[in-house]
């Protein structure tokens, strides 16, 4: 019986080509979910919640979206001082990486230097401001003439500054967007843009779980992560047909300088060491979001698909914020 010009149609190379990406291997493994049962269904889902895969994994012609490694260059994080950021940077300099460290305590920077000395990898100091747009750059160019090309970039320089809606002003508002929105966009830019000229690259952006909603005190922390969110979302398009993997980093609370100046109960604290690990693994995993601790995030995520009266009498009750009584009216200037 003559054979249908459909069952001899030849498949493209790149449809033929076995995936190539762990993590899809990995999500082809796993039984389909409609045909599990639910309980097996949730299990696998709690097993690997975070990296099941998106369309990341292939870009172009069916190449592999690239993914950094000590070998094809540097690692730069900016806020490398104190707190995650420098728990990172030694955990990476472990690891092998050679990493350049970026902020504005040039005390701080130098111990971590001096850190690394008996590690794998090595660290680097670039003393900058990342909210001054043309330091950021000229950072950029010294970085990779001193020490090569930047393959990984994480965007991790941020502030918290509380602000109170009953006692409103703008400083903390202009201070949080000028660090955390803008002092990303001036690594990002230059950044991205080597990277396109090389055709490889991974971009981490620091985010928050403060993004997810709005929460007492956190009103411009909070939004400058929802922004940093909203923003890598949508460059994300492009940057993965340029090969240059972008991921966004919400972790939940972590003890640190920064969180020191937070008024309301913290639920599920880490410690840098856990936070910095964690980061770590999620960006040699390359998923699209890294988010963690399980036991905050997933009943916040949850909670995002409630009507918003619920939202808020659940985070009042959780904060203990309804409990405080309205500030002291600001004096006017
Ligand atoms: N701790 C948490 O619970 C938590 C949770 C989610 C997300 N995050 C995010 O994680 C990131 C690191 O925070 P952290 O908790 O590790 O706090 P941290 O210890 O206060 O670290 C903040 C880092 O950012 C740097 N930085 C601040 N302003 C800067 C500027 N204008 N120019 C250059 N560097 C600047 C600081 O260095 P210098 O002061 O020396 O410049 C410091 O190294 C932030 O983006 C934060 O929003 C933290």
């Amino acid at each position: 019986m003559p054979q249908t010009a459909q069952s001899h149609r030849v498949l493209p190379e790149s449809a033929c080509r076995p995936p190539c990406d762990p993590g899809l291997v990995r999500f082809r493994t796993l039984t389909p979910i409609s045909v599990t049962p639910p309980f097996l269904a949730a299990f696998q889902l709690w097993r690997r919640p975070l990296s099941l895969p998106t369309d990341t994994h292939i870009y172009g012609d069916g190449m592999r979206l690239y993914r950094a490694n000590p070998a094809d260059g540097i690692v730069w994080i900016t806020g490398a001082s104190t707190g995650i950021g420098r728990a990172l940077a030694l955990h990476l300099a472990r690891q092998g990486y050679t990493v350049a460290a970026t902020a504005r305590a040039e005390d701080n920077l130098g111990s971590i230097t001096r850190e690394s000395v008996e590690m794998k990898g090595r660290i680097f100091t670039f003393p900058c401001d990342v909210t001054n747009e043309t330091g950021m750059e000229r950072t950029v160019i010294a970085i990779e003439k001193t020490l090569g090309p930047i393959v990984l970039a994480v965007f991790n320089a941020g502030a918290y500054l509380p602000v109170r809606g009953d006692r409103l002003e703008t400083t903390n508002f202009l201070r949080s967007y000028q660090i955390n929105v803008f002092g990303t966009l001036n690594g990002l830019v230059p950044v991205a843009d080597r990277m396109r000229d090389r055709g490889y690259g991974q971009i981490a952006v620091m985010g928050s779980v403060t993004a997810f909603f709005g929460m007492p005190s956190a009103a411009a922390y909070g939004s400058t992560k929802a922004a940093l969110n909203n923003m890598l979302e949508g460059l994300r398009f492009d940057l993965e047909k340029m090969n240059i993997r972008a991921q966004i980093i919400n972790p939940g609370f972590v003890a640190t300088p920064l969180t020191e100046k937070t008024s309301f109960r913290m639920p599920a604290l880490l410690t840098v060491d856990q936070a910095s690990r964690r980061i770590a693994a999620g960006l040699r995993r390359g998923g699209y979001e890294i988010t963690f601790p399980r036991r905050l995030v997933w009943p916040l995520k949850f909670l995002r698909l409630f009507p918003k009266p619920i939202v808020f009498f659940v985070l009042n009750r959780l904060t203990g914020w309804n409990k405080r009584p309205v500030g002291p009216r600001k004096t006017r200037r």
